[in-house]
């Protein structure tokens, strides 16, 4: 007898100090990559798993905030698919009635696949444990495995605080197929760290992620850049341990700028960056320099910047972003206080008959 599943997990986004940037075989990447999992930029999926008569599924209808969407449904039938095909055979048997929000404006510029993503796995993950069709992997870390296939750093959103994914040599048990929390690793200075988002531009992504990824394959700089992430992955392993933020400051933007140089020497090119997103670079360089204060920016594959600081230093950050960085805008900014998080949640799982 089959049974009616209703299921929620709450996921982070989570923002990488080491890049994830270029991909292997199917979903796999190229080189090691390191995140801090926020508390506040989440999604909320919720999944309703209906038997079949017959093995017709995976049946999908997806709703986001209220609202069908066409694209987003198509993408997540064909991962559906893929999965039951190759590693969930359950899904040939359902209905799955999949809803989705996010905590944070859908145009704020955050990528929120990886939190989607996250939140979508947990809930296939939690009914496959039901049925007692794992395959044997610890619960988190197929959850990981299963949100990788979606998105790349969607495996680093299963986890809380700071989170490697990638094979590497300094991460025990590490895998290119799941990502693995560091945390134990981790200094308690780091543990209370802020993430200020300064919102530059709302507009969609200027270019996609799997696009993105590819104009590595062909890359002029591409063996340089898979030897120096690795570097850079050991040596912030090293500095979240010894609480050396001077270095972490150093490897973080160095990273950032290593993303966008890569972008700006891309066949075709991209420039990413906004006049606002360079403004507010220099001015953090000279605060830092001026205060002592080691805070450092990041940026995704956009023009959003950011900053990273311990809460420490919260009140002088704060009167920074607000005399220093606002009123040099030239457009309307938003900004959005997030912090190292917990990880994902679940909501509730119920078995409706
Ligand atoms: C620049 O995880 O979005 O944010 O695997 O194709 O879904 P897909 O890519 P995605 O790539 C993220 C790229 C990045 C860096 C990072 O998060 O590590």
């Amino acid at each position: 007898m089959m049974h009616t599943f209703q299921v929620k997990w709450k996921s982070p986004a989570n923002i990488a100090l080491i890049k994830y940037w270029g991909k292997n075989g199917h979903q796999l990447p190229a080189n090691a990559s390191l995140s801090m999992t926020l508390s506040e930029a989440t999604s909320t999926t919720e999944v309703i798993f209906s038997p079949l008569q017959q093995d017709q599924g995976p049946l999908v209808q997806f709703s986001f905030e209220g609202h069908a969407n066409e694209a987003f449904q198509q993408k997540i039938e064909h991962y559906l698919q893929y999965l039951a095909n190759h590693e969930m055979p359950f899904l040939r048997q359902y209905h799955l009635d999949i809803r989705s929000s996010n905590s944070f404006p859908h145009s704020a510029g955050i990528a929120s696949s990886a939190a989607f993503m996250s939140s979508l796995s947990l809930c296939l993950c939690s009914v496959e444990e039901q049925l007692q069709e794992g395959m044997g992997y610890a619960f988190f870390e197929r959850a990981s495995y299963i949100a990788r296939l979606g998105s790349g750093s969607a495996s680093r959103s299963i986890y809380g605080g700071y989170v490697s994914w990638g094979r590497s040599s300094h991460v025990p048990h590490s895998s290119d197929e799941y990502a693995t929390p560091v945390n134990k690793r981790v200094h308690p200075a780091f543990m209370n760290y802020v993430d200020a988002i300064i919102i530059v531009s709302e507009q969609p992504k200027a270019i996609s992620s799997s696009a993105g990824h590819r104009l590595m394959d062909n890359h002029p700089f591409h063996l340089a850049r898979y030897r120096q992430a690795a570097i850079h992955h050991e040596d912030l392993l090293l500095c979240l341990l010894c609480n050396d933020r001077e270095r972490f400051v150093e490897i973080v933007e160095y990273e950032a700028l290593q993303l966008h140089a890569l972008l700006m020497t891309s066949k075709p090119s991209y420039i990413l960056m906004e006049p606002a997103t360079l403004y507010a670079i220099q001015k953090v360089r000279e605060f830092r320099k001026s205060t002592g204060i080691p805070i450092c920016f990041t940026l995704d594959a956009g023009p959003n910047i950011h900053l990273l600081y311990a809460n420490e230093y919260k009140d002088a950050v704060e009167e920074f972003i607000r005399n220093q960085i606002i009123p040099g805008m030239t457009q309307t900014v938003r900004i959005m206080f997030d912090r190292l998080g917990n990880g994902p949640e679940q909501l509730f799982f119920k078995n409706i008959g």
